[in-house]
């Protein structure tokens, strides 16, 4: 069986504001009767940066020579932006699949889902737990009405590999809201505008920029963890449960945080954000840990690239496995493999999973150097 995995806008552009997307990472993963064959990310072969347009350089890549009308299953995991859900509400997106895939099944899976298989899948031991953590998945869409009305934010579940048991609990909320992922892009975004004087308002792309310059900052003493203002009390943050539930953190006015430490040093605004973030992550996975995570832990999700974080709760548990891709790199990947998984295939991993892409001849290299040297 012939599986593509897929991830990105489908026949508009992902830049577009007004389809408020932040569709970013798109890419294209091949399994054929169980096997990885090939995965790689539109931005490499376009070398746009956090390129979301349907990613044609890499459906070709991945095909090679196999034609489109072999393809059994496209799986595609919808995005939180209205126009994807129209076109899927309106049959539109059925139509544009067809025409690429005329005899494939189009399988529209959960966001949220595709990162979980995407670090299960991988992980080097049977049976676990996971959890996923990212800015935004899809939308829990309202076909009768045609809004969003909640979005994924993050998700846990149970897995063993070889009893084909995976349990996967969607945990979702307002768009935007209560988002780790959210919260740091939004502020590190701010931060990083401030220091550069840059006025656009796309997508930055500064959370990692603002990690690295958070260990050059010092710790501020401007107010203790999750309270903004002592002057006039504000939680940022507050983290709390469910009657009988699973830990939730609330977001809390987050706009106000940037202009109350706005006249920090640039490292010190990252210090604190960082550090923040820190404290809040490290107390919310505590409790998810006392009740729900086992001692094997699978994590994905583009929260899960703050290494500085991560390192922080690895004394937590026996063994954490996160694969080279929790951002939504890792989307198709998931998709295709989930595909794989309940169509009863027997999932087959390349052993060095940190090497999926493109290979190079040593003459192509060779070519590349010599046309940059003149
Ligand atoms: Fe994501």
């Amino acid at each position: 069986m012939i599986i593509l995995g897929l991830h990105s806008a489908l026949d508009w552009d992902s830049s577009d504001a007004k389809n408020f997307s932040r569709i970013h990472d798109s890419g294209c993963t091949l399994f054929i009767d169980g096997k990885h064959i090939r995965s790689i990310d539109e931005s490499r072969l376009t070398r746009v940066k956090y390129e979301g347009n349907y990613p044609v350089n890499s459906i070709d890549y991945c095909l090679d020579c196999i034609p489109r009308e072999d393809v059994d299953i496209v799986a595609f995991p919808p995005s939180a932006v209205h126009l994807c859900n129209e076109q899927i509400a309106s049959g539109d997106a059925g139509n544009f699949f067809r025409k690429e895939f005329p005899n494939a099944e189009i399988w529209y899976l959960s966001h949220h889902l595709c990162h979980a298989a995407s670090t299960v899948f991988t992980a080097p031991f049977n049976s676990g737990s996971f959890l996923t953590l990212d800015g935004m998945g899809s939308s829990v869409w309202d076909f009768a009405d045609g809004s969003t009305k909640r979005m994924e934010n993050n998700s846990i579940g149970y897995f063993n590999k070889d009893k084909r048991e995976f349990r996967f609990f969607r945990l979702e909320s307002g768009p935007g809201e209560n988002s780790f992922g959210d919260y740091y892009m939004n502020l590190a975004s701010q931060v990083f505008n401030g220091k550069t004087n840059n006025t656009s308002s796309e997508y930055s792309g500064a959370e990692g920029k603002i990690m690295g310059l958070s260990a050059y900052g010092k710790p501020s003493n401007k107010s203790k963890p999750y309270t903004v203002s002592t002057e006039y009390p504000l939680n940022s943050m507050n983290i709390d449960r469910f009657e009988y539930g699973e830990p939730i953190i609330n977001f809390y006015e987050y706009d106000n945080v940037y202009p109350y430490i706005k006249d920090l040093s640039y490292e010190d605004q990252s210090a604190y954000l960082q550090g923040h973030f820190e404290n809040a992550i490290i107390k919310w996975i505590s409790l998810l840990r006392e009740d729900y995570l086992t001692e094997n832990v699978c994590l994905a999700g583009g929260v899960f690239l703050n290494v500085c974080a991560n390192s922080l709760f690895r004394d937590m548990f026996e063994n954490i496995h996160i694969p080279p891709w929790p951002n939504d790199s890792g989307v198709h990947f998931g998709a295709a493999v989930w595909a794989a998984y309940k169509s009863n295939e027997t999932i087959d991993i390349p052993s060095n999973i940190a090497l999926l892409g493109k290979e190079y001849s040593d003459s192509e290299i060779k070519q590349s150097i010599t046309k940059l040297w003149n």
